[in-house]
């Protein structure tokens, strides 16, 4: 943990649109004082810690650098954004096991030199890099952190917020469970200050969608995703810098959580400087925890499918 006069320091590993767009967010909002920028594609680490660095007499005074894995050593938090796409023909097993492979050796050479900080994956599939991360660690799970579904809750809130005329920063709604097609909504806790969000059938089945097909969406029309996910990644490593004991939809290690556990999956969660303090038992109905469990026999249905 770090101690007054240390330096905060983030490392973000795979600088692409996801990467990059995080660490920028990061660096506007002056997050840390250092921040280490590590890709295979180095080339593409350099040039990005260059044009960040050409902004700095913009900004506060922070070091940006294109480094290696030796520079974990002491890194408050490490992202890991890396990742590889669908080769032609290639199934979402066979492209899963080689993400998998991939973040066993990015997990083995941060092991090497970080022992105590926290381990914040946002690539897909989130829960699933999750879970293997933290076995590979050997990390208490407290301190190996998905971005679950804090970007569906977030669209999510946008959405009811657009259709109710409210800022969505007053919108208590949650969506739980697998990051992506198996995630719910909880209808059953949405409010506004404890009044009942009014809303057709209609309409709260047309939000659920809109928000459950968002990626799909966005990246028909320009590729990928990254302004969102990049504001979620900053919220988390700011509730863990500042010790904040936030409550955001994290994906984490569950125990016997509506009767679910050894899977990782986004659930609200009170995180602060040691990473997930507390894994929140909402009072989910239970068509809701037939949901949540769908999402999870999901999830583990994968886990198991690479572990063969
Ligand atoms: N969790 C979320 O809510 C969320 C949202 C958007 C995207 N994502 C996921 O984030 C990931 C990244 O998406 P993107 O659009 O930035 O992809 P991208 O292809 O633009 O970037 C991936 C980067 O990883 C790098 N990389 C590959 N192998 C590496 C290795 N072994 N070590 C270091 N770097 C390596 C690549 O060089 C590339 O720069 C994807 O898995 C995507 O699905 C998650």
């Amino acid at each position: 943990m770090a101690s007054f006069s240390k330096k905060t320091r983030i490392v973000v590993i795979g600088v692409g649109a996801v990467g990059s767009t995080t660490a920028y967010t990061l660096l506007l909002r002056e997050r840390m004082d250092e921040l280490v920028l590590i890709d295979a594609n180095r080339a593409k680490a350099i040039g990005d810690a260059l044009d960040m660095n050409h902004g700095l007499a913009f900004l506060g005074k922070a070091k940006v650098w294109a480094g290696d894995y030796k520079d974990c050593d002491r890194a408050d938090i490490i992202i890991i954004t890396a990742g590889v796409a669908q080769k032609p023909g290639e199934s979402r097993v066979d492209l899963l096991k080689r993400n998998v492979a991939i973040f066993e050796s990015i997990t083995d050479q941060v092991l090497q030199f970080n022992k105590d900080g926290i381990l914040l994956i946002a690539s897909n599939p989130v829960d699933v890099m999750s879970f293997f991360t933290w076995k590979k660690s050997g990390w208490p799970w407290q301190r190996v952190i998905g971005s679950g579904t804090l970007l569906d809750t977030a669209r999510f809130r946008f959405l009811i917020g657009e259709n109710l005329a409210i800022d969505p920063r007053s919108v208590h709604a949650h969506i739980i469970g697998e990051h992506g097609d198996s995630e719910l909504p909880v209808w059953s806790h949405a409010n506004l200050a404890g009044s009942a969000i009014e809303l057709s059938d209609e309409d709260k089945l047309n939000i659920f969608h809109s928000t459950r097909d968002a990626a799909y969406r966005i990246i028909e029309t320009k590729g990928a995703t990254y302004y969102a996910i990049a504001l979620a990644l900053d919220r988390i490593c700011t509730a863990i810098l500042k010790n904040e004991a936030s409550v955001l939809n994290v994906s984490t290690l569950l125990n016997n959580y509506h009767g679910i556990s050894d899977v990782y999956l986004g659930l609200p969660c009170i995180v602060d400087r040691s990473g997930v303090r507390e894994v929140l038992k909402m009072n989910i109905n239970e068509t809701e925890q037939q949901l949540l469990h769908q999402s999870s026999d999901k999830i583990k249905n994968l886990i198991r499918s690479i572990s063969m």
